[in-house]
């Protein structure tokens, strides 16, 4: 299953895939980070679209259009904040990458780019948040043929690496 991820190394606002996912706030109204690089790059038609959609939990996912993005949709999933790894991080994180590959499903979207969520101002310990990455979507892709190619697109060298070794594992 394996052959349907894998590690890109750049900026995802850049990237020709269906669908990217972006790392946002439960206020989905912008921020720093992958958040502000996409509301940058897609326009304040976005903004607009997302002030319609009522916020959205840690863990869930919402979508809507690319506007200026090579990408036709954004789906924009809200990571949990690393508290210490006891008030259910780790399943929130992994439900934040099933939750966007439901919505994959319902929009019949067959390539998407997920950045490593989480991982920036939310503190999540990246080696664990890219083999929780990892696990839930082999197990989304082994449970629904359907499921799109995935590209883990990382904008540190590091987190680059780590993927690569930890998808030819
Ligand atoms: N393309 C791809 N990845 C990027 C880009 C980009 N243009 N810019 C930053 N990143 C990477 C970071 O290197 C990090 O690995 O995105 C990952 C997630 O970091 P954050 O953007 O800080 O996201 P997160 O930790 O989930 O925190 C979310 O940050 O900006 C706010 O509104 C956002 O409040 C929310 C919080």
């Amino acid at each position: 299953m394996k052959k349907l991820q894998k590690a890109y190394f750049g900026d995802i606002t850049q990237l020709e895939v269906d669908a990217i996912v972006n790392a946002a706030n439960s206020r989905l109204l912008g921020g720093g980070g992958v958040d502000g690089a996409i509301h940058r790059a897609a326009g304040r038609e976005l903004l607009k679209e997302c002030e319609g959609l009522g916020g959205c939990l840690a863990g869930q996912s919402k979508i809507t259009k690319g506007y200026g993005l090579p990408a036709e949709f954004i789906i924009h999933t809200v990571g949990p904040i690393w508290r210490g790894g006891k008030n259910s991080e780790e399943e929130k994180l992994a439900s934040c990458y099933r939750s966007a590959l439901d919505l994959c499903l319902l929009y019949s979207i067959q390539a998407v780019a997920f950045p490593c969520v989480s991982t920036g101002v939310y503190k999540f310990p990246k080696e664990r948040a890219a083999q929780i990455a990892i696990q839930a979507c082999d197990q989304f892709q082994k449970c629904y043929p359907d499921a799109p190619e995935i590209t883990f697109c990382c904008f540190e060298k590091e987190d680059f690496e780590r993927y690569q070794r930890l998808l030819s594992e």
